[in-house]
């Protein structure tokens, strides 16, 4: 049995320039998905895996992201007077209890894996989980709960990846297979930023969800800036590989939807309110007349 990762590091301290001019004052994880921000599924996912601490990277301008995570105390005691019990109820049922959410300062934005290697000191030398807050991923169970079972199996590195068209893999990481494709895990070999289609070793996008081992965290310690003049936490799981780190693809289950970008954030609103409960009649009735 191998042990699972109790903490998750969710970078939340990007500039999230592709959803400009919104992401000026308003972190992008905070946009709305209907009725609550993106990055609170992605909590959800996370808790509801099994991870007992979320460690959120935050950065200048994110403030609004360890508010929305605290008690709002004026507001649930107003809902609480004018008898909005349900409301109230929701509330506290979605605030992390205390103690089990911290907030690292990435002082400048140099890249996912400068972002993951600020919560080095909480992490401390155990596999912990990665969770991009901009992606999220529709599943029952959630994406990581479903790599955690898979982890149970093969341990090492898990990285979750999604079968996408012939013509799409251009637009993507994807990964390069070693082993046999069938089932959902598939041993790796290696990783290759947006391949042109002809030269694409696999059509399996990453797709922001990794289960990692203590040594990606010491790689990225000496990992230099690569693409962008970024510092890639691709470029340091790359290493770990070359140094014979076990990685495996986990094809899960489920819809993505990257809400760092206009469509996909458009797409990911729409899929919700299909599927929510108050509003779902009235958005299907709205989308059948547009
Ligand atoms: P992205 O590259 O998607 O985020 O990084 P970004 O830089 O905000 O996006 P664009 O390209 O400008 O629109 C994936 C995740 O990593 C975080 C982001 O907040 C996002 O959730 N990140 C990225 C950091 O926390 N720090 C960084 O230096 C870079």
């Amino acid at each position: 049995m191998h042990t699972r990762p109790r903490i998750a590091v969710l970078p939340v301290a990007g500039f999230g320039t592709r959803v400009l001019p919104a992401t000026k004052s308003i972190p992008k994880e905070m946009l709305p998905i209907v009725d609550r921000p993106a990055l609170q599924y992605v909590v959800d996912e996370a808790f509801a895996a099994g991870i007992t601490h979320c460690v959120l990277i935050t950065g200048r301008g994110k403030a609004a992201i360890e508010d929305y995570f605290d008690e709002a105390y004026e507001l649930e005691r107003a809902l609480e007077r004018k008898g909005k019990a349900e409301l109230w109820d929701e509330l506290k049922r979605l605030r992390p209890k205390e103690g089990t959410m911290s907030f690292v300062r990435q002082q400048s934005a140099r890249g996912l894996g400068h972002a993951v290697w600020c919560a080095r000191d909480i992490v401390g030398d155990a596999p912990f989980a990665v969770l991009l807050p901009d992606v999220i991923i529709k599943g029952k169970p959630g994406c990581l709960a479903q790599m955690m079972e898979a982890y149970d199996d093969v341990g090492g590195n898990i990285i979750a990846v999604d079968e996408v068209p012939e013509a799409d893999v251009s637009k993507y990481g994807v990964i390069k297979p070693k082993g046999s494709l069938d089932g959902p895990l598939i041993a790796m070999s290696g990783m290759v930023e947006k391949p042109p289609v002809a030269e694409a070793p696999s059509r399996y996008k990453i797709t922001g969800r990794y289960i990692l081992q203590p040594e990606v965290m010491r790689l990225l310690a000496t990992q230099e800036a690569g693409a962008g003049g970024e510092v890639q936490l691709t470029d340091a799981m790359a290493r770990a590989m070359e140094a014979g780190s076990p990685f495996h693809a986990f094809a899960y289950q489920g819809q993505d939807y990257d809400c760092g970008s206009k469509l996909g954030y458009f797409e990911a609103v729409l899929a919700h309110a299909l599927d929510h409960p108050e509003i779902a009649d009235g958005a299907r009735e709205l989308v059948s007349k547009a």
